[in-house]
């Protein structure tokens, strides 16, 4: 009898997720000889047996296609016993002999516990933010990034018209890769990271100084997750927290625009850009990285390695313990963010 697979897509949805899914079913179809089926939205199709068909057709036309043909949530199947529980029968009544869950660390932390009760799960890290630990990088990041470095162009003319400051302010919730990587690429005057509480003193000095050698307008790039040295916590949009304790972060980027326009007297204005840094198409370079992740996951179905999931170290995938993922932020390279301030003013 053929193995059926499962395919997931939880947490943000992130580009290349489609590309990924193409893979692994093209490649496990074709020479392992496998069925799958998709469970839609995340684990809530796992929870409520929310299913779909995915053959060589429903994988067609996807490559390029940002989102996730499958849906996405962030619901979590490892917050109580109960839900432990049914994920673990309705993974059974399914038939499914192998589950591939796409996901950040809170998905991929789930897909740990649920491999310990014995799910074959294999993981494979997901994320705009590249804050995963056990990979070099996240497929979905370099999109980010560039789609927020195009912003930054655009930004640098009409700022420099009107003589004002722009704060742009970018996700990537506690991490400041995207920040530190599209601030150096776009040419940023500052980059305002979580990793470094900042002082409003040293944003205005920079804003300043690039006036007294004549230059009238400044960009800063500002992460959702940064936040002033003397601030207690981070800015966030709301109290809401979702199923795996996270809460929404925002806000920053208008909160310094206000400030530094009272403090410096140039015109500012706040920019966020929100959820556009998750659409669309993704890059190929993303597109190579998420095809060779989903080769990888359904190779390491086939070899029954479980409770690992798909890792890029330098150059190569390679196999991490699953419960890697799950046990801290990967922070910012303050080597990278170091080698950015070069550039500040
Ligand atoms: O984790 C990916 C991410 O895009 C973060 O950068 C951001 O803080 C968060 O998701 C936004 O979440 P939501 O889509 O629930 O608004």
């Amino acid at each position: 009898m053929k193995k059926l697979i499962g395919i997931l897509t939880g947490g943000g949805d992130c580009p290349g997720l489609n590309a990924l899914i193409r893979a692994a079913v093209r490649k496990g179809i074709d020479l392992y000889g496998f069925e799958f089926l998709g469970l839609k939205d995340g684990w809530a199709g796992l929870l409520e047996m929310r299913t779909m068909p995915l053959d060589r057709k429903a994988v067609s036309g996807i490559l390029y296609r940002g989102g996730t043909i499958l849906g996405s949530s962030r619901t979590n199947p490892a917050k109580s016993e109960e839900t432990i529980e049914k994920a673990m029968e309705n993974y059974r009544k399914l038939g499914l002999d192998a589950l591939i869950v796409i996901g950040g660390d809170d998905t991929l932390g789930a897909a740990n516990k649920l491999y310990r009760r014995g799910i074959n799960a294999i993981g494979v890290p997901k994320t705009i933010d590249n804050d995963i630990m056990g990979t070099d990088m996240t497929f979905g990041f370099i999109t980010a990034v560039q789609i927020v470095t195009d912003a930054i162009d655009r930004l640098h003319t009409t700022a420099e018209s009107h003589h004002r400051v722009i704060v742009v302010e970018v996700m990537g919730r506690h991490a400041g890769w995207i920040a530190t990587y599209a601030g150096i690429a776009g040419g940023a005057h500052m980059i305002l990271v979580p990793e470094e509480p900042f002082n409003i003193e040293d944003v205005c000095s920079c804003i300043n100084e690039r006036k007294e050698t004549g230059k009238n307008y400044s960009i800063i790039v500002v992460a959702e997750g940064a936040k002033p040295v003397e601030a207690d916590t981070f800015e966030t949009v709301n109290n809401e927290i979702d199923e795996f304790g996270n809460v929404r972060l925002g806000g920053i980027g208008n909160t310094l625009a206000k400030e530094v326009e009272k403090r410096t007297g140039f015109e500012s204005r706040a920019v966020v850009l929100g959820h556009t840094q998750r659409g669309g198409t993704p890059t190929a370079f993303d597109r190579v990285l998420s095809t060779r992740y989903g080769i990888a996951a359904i190779d390491l179905v086939h070899q029954g390695k479980f409770g690992m999931m798909t890792g890029l170290r330098g150059t190569e995938i390679v196999p991490v313990d699953l419960k890697v993922a799950a046990e801290k932020t990967r922070t910012l390279d303050m080597e990278l963010y170091e080698i950015s301030k070069v550039f500040f003013g």
